[in-house]
């Protein structure tokens, strides 16, 4: 669509409004189905009591062994399953867990160490397994064909259902070795289910694990370590009268959402690394906090009550592409789908026996709140918070060779991008390796955009330069209604095929989803 206007022309006129899609993408309607805060999605609502805040301990998922190294690899294996899981006092609930376990365990990577992973599915669907915000070759990146399942899963009849015209090329394979170079700085990635058209109700249901790469850099700064680092894998979810999770999917095992649901699904139960508003017990100290937004389609506006004297609680050390170059002190953080914010926090600001709680401003009732920290006596840590943390090269925008434009919109059923449903192998853009090119994301609703290869950095936003959370090196940005987001970006080393869509599952199992082609 229109790749000439200017930067000026887009920013000043608001995006949406400039490309004259105002009218035409039915702006009201769409506008109508945002909640009060101004969310996207519905409440599906649990048909059973909400469990009491603040009893269930916090989680913190295990750190999964390698099932062998060598010089230059560690190897993992991780087999996708059902099982059984107390989320909720008194209830069992059935998740798809990467080991049988929501969250599955977590990978940790050392950077410029390859990283191998094995997976296997015995799940009722196959799979595809994504590694969100790795810098990682195409045939290793989880792409939504490219299955892992059982010799059961026949592909066959799939390809006849609406938007999944290209299943018939599906390849389903008992198990596949994803290879990852991290070649990469130390970041928090995460990694899920990115199955062609059924990422909403897999990852729901469970399929979600934290990887987490470490170097050098970072551990000179001596970031709090051990029981003081957490990562909080924060998501919505619904739960049915027996305790399974609630997901408005269609009959007869077809991908999508119903209806009602089409602008993303919202649950009513905070969890925090698969539990319900937990309670932490900290020390006197300074934690480090991973923070994701695992959620399918709810954004989150995070910050600590009360908040200590002077303000500024969270303090930002890294986005999704890792270390900022100097902290920043927020006093509460922007969440959208897939978003990570790595802060520190000094719990020795509050005096012993504080209960800190972690709330959402975006939510009301019980989505207004998301776990607490309960802060003992024991103190001390040494840590000095240092000034600077890394360099973050900056991608200047008048070396840009190529701007594109994304245009993000409803489409007759389905969502679109610049007027396209997904369909595997069509790709809208074909950017050379090692170049920086000018990204624009516009839409007259909410839609946290994603590119898969590389991340980018975020130069401006409608009327005005980055957001408060767009520093550093960014992944995934909330791009809001009515808005025009422009980043930065430079693919580098790997050529072939790769996504750019909305990480709201609803939207992106809905055709929100479009592929581009690297080219040496
Ligand atoms: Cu987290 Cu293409 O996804
Ligand atoms: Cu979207």
């Amino acid at each position: 669509m229109s790749g000439r206007l200017t930067r000026r022309q887009l920013l000043r006129a608001g995006g949406v409004t400039a490309l004259g899609l105002g009218a035409a993408a039915g702006l009201p309607p769409l506008m109508n189905r945002l909640l009060p805060g101004g969310e996207p999605g519905r409440l599906l609502r649990s048909a059973l009591p909400l469990p009491a805040r603040y009893t269930a301990e916090l989680p913190v998922p295990a750190v999964l062994e390698p099932v062998r190294s060598d010089a230059g690899a560690d190897y993992y294996e991780i087999t996708a399953r059902r099982a059984t899981a107390r989320l909720l006092p008194g209830h069992d609930t059935e998740v798809w867990g990467y080991q049988g376990t929501f969250p599955g365990p977590t990978v940790e990577s050392r950077s410029g160490r390859r990283t191998v992973i094995t997976h296997r599915s015995e799940l009722p669907r196959p799979t595809a397994v994504h590694l969100h915000g790795g810098h990682t070759p195409h045939d290793s990146d989880g792409y939504p064909l490219d299955l892992v399942g059982t010799a059961h899963h026949d592909m066959a009849g799939m390809g006849d259902m609406p938007g999944m015209e290209g299943m018939e090329g599906a390849t389903v394979l008992a198990q596949r070795a994803y290879t990852y170079p991290m070649a990469q700085r130390a970041a928090t990635l995460w990694y899920h289910d990115h199955t062609m058209g059924f990422t909403g109700p897999q990852v729901y249901r469970g399929l979600a694990g934290f990887h987490l790469v470490r170097d050098e850099e970072e551990t000179a700064l001596g970031l709090p370590r051990g029981p003081r680092e957490l990562p909080l894998m924060i998501a919505d979810r619904s739960f049915a009268a027996d305790g399974s999770f609630a997901y408005p999917e269609l009959p007869g095992g077809a991908p999508g959402v119903r209806d009602a649901y089409m602008n993303g699904v919202l649950g009513d139960v905070m969890l925090v690394n698969g539990a319900p508003w937990p309670l932490a017990r900290v020390d006197r100290a300074w934690y480090r906090l991973r923070l994701l937004n695992a959620s399918n389609a709810r954004r989150l506006r995070l910050a600590l009550d009360p908040q200590p004297s002077g303000g500024g609680a969270l303090v930002q050390i890294g986005s999704d592409g890792g270390l900022l170059e100097r902290p920043l002190r927020h006093d509460r953080v922007d969440l959208a789908p897939a978003e990570r914010c790595d802060v520190l926090v000094d719990f020795s600001r509050y005096p012993a026996g504080t209960r800190v709680r972690l709330l959402n401003r975006l939510g009301d009732g019980s989505i207004g709140e998301v776990m607490a920290f309960e802060v003992g006596s024991a103190a001390g840590d040494g840590f000095r918070l240092p000034e600077k943390l890394s360099t973050v090269e900056r991608l200047d925008p008048a070396k840009a060779v190529n701007t594109r434009t994304f245009v993000f919109q409803k489409g007759k059923q389905h969502w679109t991008i610049n007027g396209e449903e997904y369909r595997p192998g069509r790709s809208l853009a074909a950017p050379r390796l090692g170049q920086i090119e000018v990204w624009r994301f516009v839409t007259d609703f909410h839609h946290p955009v994603h590119l898969h290869l590389d991340p980018f950095q975020v130069l401006g936003r409608a009327g005005g330069g980055p957001g408060a959370n767009d520093a550093g090196w960014k992944d995934t940005v909330d791009v809001l209604p009515a808005q025009g987001v422009e980043v930065a970006v430079r693919f580098t080393d790997y050529a072939g095929r790769f996504l750019l869509h909305c990480h709201n599952l609803e939207h992106e199992d809905m055709a929100m989803m479009a592929e581009f082609t690297t080219t040496e």
